[in-house]
């Protein structure tokens, strides 16, 4: 196994296009990394499903990902984040970044009157991740959760500007808008492709919190530490693997991303589901 060899690329992978939020980010603080990400988009979404199943998925996922010998892998997805870190941390050799611990930091160090929202899959808000997270940070701080679940299908369709988000974010956010939050965690990977609409509709007071931006900075600090940051000065290549080519994805990713997809390719389910034990 090679994979203290800093040329290798990083492994990202989401449920979908949620991920490339995180891939931007990643992208925009380490320009020359190398990056594979999948995305599951044949079984999208996650946060509806058993903890079982997205501990199943994830694992196949993080295989899948192992097999491209990424010398890291950031789980670029808050339900599998929430459900299924240790599973991973568990059975992988290499270092597994979650989107919990660094979104509930950056919230705790940018709320000024300890009242924090959260927005998230089911899965994500009945677990508590946040909250649970939050709390054993700081046990003054007071959270306010929301499941909003239909913001995953309407970032992938790509209405990130249409009248129906707005309506549907009105509706999901009219009970945050009461607590006087003044920082409010997209704890899902896909809520910042609506994060114009989140804005408008909690107001302008309130300070989104993307856990993407935040997991970017631990990840350069697990490079560095770890001598397996890149000595390459180019920029690195991105290459990208779904379960499912809907219509729409690239177009999705490369309008979002704001560069052309160097590689995309479908992995067949059952290949997926071939990528058991360690490696
Ligand atoms: N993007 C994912 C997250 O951060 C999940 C969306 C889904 O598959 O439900 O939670």
């Amino acid at each position: 196994m090679n994979f203290f060899n800093r040329s290798n690329p990083i492994g990202i992978f989401d449920s979908g296009i949620g991920g490339l939020t995180v891939v931007k980010k990643i992208a925009s603080y380490l320009p020359s990394e190398s990056i594979v990400y999948f995305g599951d988009t044949a079984r999208v979404p996650y946060g509806s499903k058993s903890n079982d199943t997205v501990i199943e998925y994830s694992l196949q996922d993080a295989r899948f990902l192992l097999s491209k010998n990424v010398k890291l892998i950031v789980v670029a997805c808050n339900t599998a984040s929430s459900v299924a870190i240790d599973a991973l941390r568990n059975e992988l050799e290499i270092p597994v970044i979650g989107m919990i611990e660094p979104g509930a930091k950056m919230a705790l160090e940018t709320t000024k009157n300890e009242r924090i929202g959260v927005i998230g899959t089911y899965a994500t808000i009945n677990n508590k991740a946040y909250s649970n997270q939050l709390q054993q940070l700081n046990n003054k701080v007071e959270v306010f959760e929301k499941a909003c679940p239909l913001f995953v299908p309407l970032a992938e369709e790509g209405w990130t500007d249409h009248k129906a988000t707005y309506e549907i974010a009105e509706e999901y956010l009219k009970e945050l808008r009461d607590k006087k939050i003044d920082t409010l965690i997209l704890g899902c990977t896909h809520y910042p492709i609506l994060s114009k609409v989140i804005q408008e509709v909690i107001g302008n007071d309130v300070t989104l919190i993307d856990s993407g931006t935040a997991a970017s900075g631990i990840v350069e600090n697990h490079l560095e530490g770890r001598n397996l940051k890149t000595h390459y000065n180019g920029l690195g290549r991105h290459d990208f693997y779904v379960s499912d080519i809907q219509t729409k994805f690239k177009d999705i990713a490369e309008r979002f991303l704001g560069r052309p997809l160097d590689y995309l390719q479908k992995i067949d389910l059952e290949e997926l589901k071939s990528h058991s034990g360690s490696n």
